[in-house]
């Protein structure tokens, strides 16, 4: 089973982006061979500040190497710096139809009205995606709801690249079905997602909050008056209660069933000081290593450099083989 998976780099980091996404990477490569890379190609699709997106790729990565994503059982690197996926993109777009592109309803979605205005990349990013993941022959590629769409259209460019070019060069990846993902809810408003964007600071919990801010922001953090119930039905209608308790057990590793079975019958006045105490202590070690890693910019560097290498010496023969097919 080989993985290949990008993530968008983004800046100020937040326990949504640690419980949602990166814990996820963390996970996956003690399963699988696994490419992960930073989508920083993708970016230039919409309006973007340069100097924005270089520090947001650098403290993606940072973040991704201190939460344990690690060099010696992952290739960690950033697309850019790997030639071979905007080569192969091109190669691909000769295969890629103008009416498959069309339908791609997340094109719609961020060019809205402003079709005409929009960037070529946008329109041609899922043919990007396909390259990042053909590139290296993954065999399944994780995808949520949203990018199902786009790995239907690899595997249609892969499927009509094979037939055109007579070649069995492109293996058809699959989805990889990890589990339903965290959706870690702001601390003020159950009903909304924690965001970097949301004004108020006391709706998330920073990457780089300390201990002391960590445990504030928990024992402020809206809940209600009854006490935590037995069964997750007791939840229904208690967005808040609810995102706490799947903020638990997405951080412990546990179900969210089995947390109540250790805290039915507790009130929050209970819960949250146990909540807090199990965020500081897993957060912290996080925390240290990335503030470190972030003052320490050459060091992520020369790790991005080295897997881009390892990356680049994996995608050489299914690239050159390309090329081959289409008699270049
Ligand atoms: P934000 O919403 O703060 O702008 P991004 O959109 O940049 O965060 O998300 C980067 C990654 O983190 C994505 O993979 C996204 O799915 C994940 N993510 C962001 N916020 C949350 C959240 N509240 N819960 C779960 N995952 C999240
Ligand atoms: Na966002």
């Amino acid at each position: 089973m080989r993985v290949v998976s990008g993530i968008q780099p983004t800046g100020n980091l937040h326990l949504g982006n640690y419980l949602g996404a990166i814990k996820n990477w963390v996970k996956m490569q003690d399963q699988c061979e696994c490419l992960f890379f930073l989508a920083d190609l993708h970016a230039i699709s919409m309006p973007h500040d340069p100097a924005e997106l270089s520090a947001s790729t650098r403290e993606m990565a940072a973040a991704l190497i201190a939460a344990g994503v690690d060099a010696d059982k992952s290739i960690l690197f950033n697309q850019a710096r790997v030639p071979a996926h905007a080569e192969l993109q091109w190669l691909l777009n000769g295969t890629a139809r103008m009416g498959w592109l069309n339908r791609m309803t997340q094109f719609k979605d961020k060019a809205g009205k402003n079709r005409e205005g929009s960037s070529i990349a946008l329109f041609a990013y899922p043919v990007l995606q396909a390259a990042d993941v053909l590139l290296y022959q993954a065999t399944h590629v994780p995808v949520g709801e949203d990018q199902k769409q786009h790995l239907e259209l690899a595997r249609d460019i892969a499927a009509k690249f094979n037939t055109d070019y007579d070649t069995g060069l492109f293996p058809l990846p699959e989805p990889y079905i990890t589990g339903s993902a965290t959706r870690v809810m702001s601390l003020r408003n159950g009903e909304a997602k924690m965001s970097k964007s949301d004004p108020s600071d006391a709706s998330r919990i920073n990457m780089t909050d300390d201990d002391d801010v960590i445990s504030q922001k928990i024992r402020k953090a809206k809940s209600d008056a009854d006490v935590l119930p037995s069964e997750l039905d007791g939840l229904e209608g208690r967005a808040e209660a609810r995102n706490l308790v799947n903020i638990y057990a997405a951080t412990a590793n546990m179900e969210p069933q089995a947390v109540l079975n250790q805290f039915a019958g507790q009130g929050f006045g209970a819960f949250k000081p146990a909540l807090a105490e199990l965020l500081v202590e897993t957060l912290r070690p996080i925390r240290e290593r990335f503030v470190d890693l972030k003052q320490d910019q050459a060091a992520t560097d020369a790790l991005l450099k080295k897997g881009a290498e390892k990356a680049a010496a994996l995608a050489k023969p299914t690239l050159d083989a390309t090329y081959n097919a289409l008699g270049l």
